[in-house]
């Protein structure tokens, strides 16, 4: 059994990361809040470049955030977005988070108002590859 996360103390922390995303070219602002194995929690958003496909996702700022910070696994992360539609990591920030969390690590999709859905990164990125497909 894990203990629940404190999924809205993630919320907290992601809505003022979001508003300072560096979003000028699509103006979709998004913020990452994650619990690392450490206990701390690291937050990320997206920042985007002239150059556009050199923009970096929410998630990718807050895995840097953690491992710089000291953290080494994911425990909990949270998106936040705005939209009609779920913000759910892209294709590439799926293995970012397969890189350092497990199949049952809960990701939180949230907008304005809340979380609107929950998944494991297995829900989201199944028989992935991973650390463990380079053992031989
Ligand atoms: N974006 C994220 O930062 N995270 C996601 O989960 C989805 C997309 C960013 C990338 C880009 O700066 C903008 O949102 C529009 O795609």
């Amino acid at each position: 059994m894990t203990d629940e996360p404190d999924f809205d103390a993630l919320f907290a922390v992601a809505q003022p990361v979001q508003a300072r995303a560096y979003a000028p070219y699509s103006h979709f602002k998004v913020g990452a809040a994650l619990l690392a194995d450490d206990g701390a929690v690291y937050s990320g958003c997206n920042v985007e470049n002239a150059s556009y496909p050199v923009g970096v996702c929410a998630e990718a700022g807050a895995i840097s955030a953690m491992i710089a910070g000291g953290g080494r696994a994911i425990r909990a992360l949270l998106v936040l977005g705005d939209g009609d539609a779920l913000v759910t990591p892209c294709g590439g920030c799926r293995q970012r988070i397969r890189e350092f969390a497990a199949p049952e690590t809960p990701i939180a999709i949230a907008g304005p108002n809340g979380i609107r859905a929950r998944f494991s990164l297995a829900e989201l990125l199944p028989a992935s590859f991973g650390p463990d497909n380079l053992r031989r």
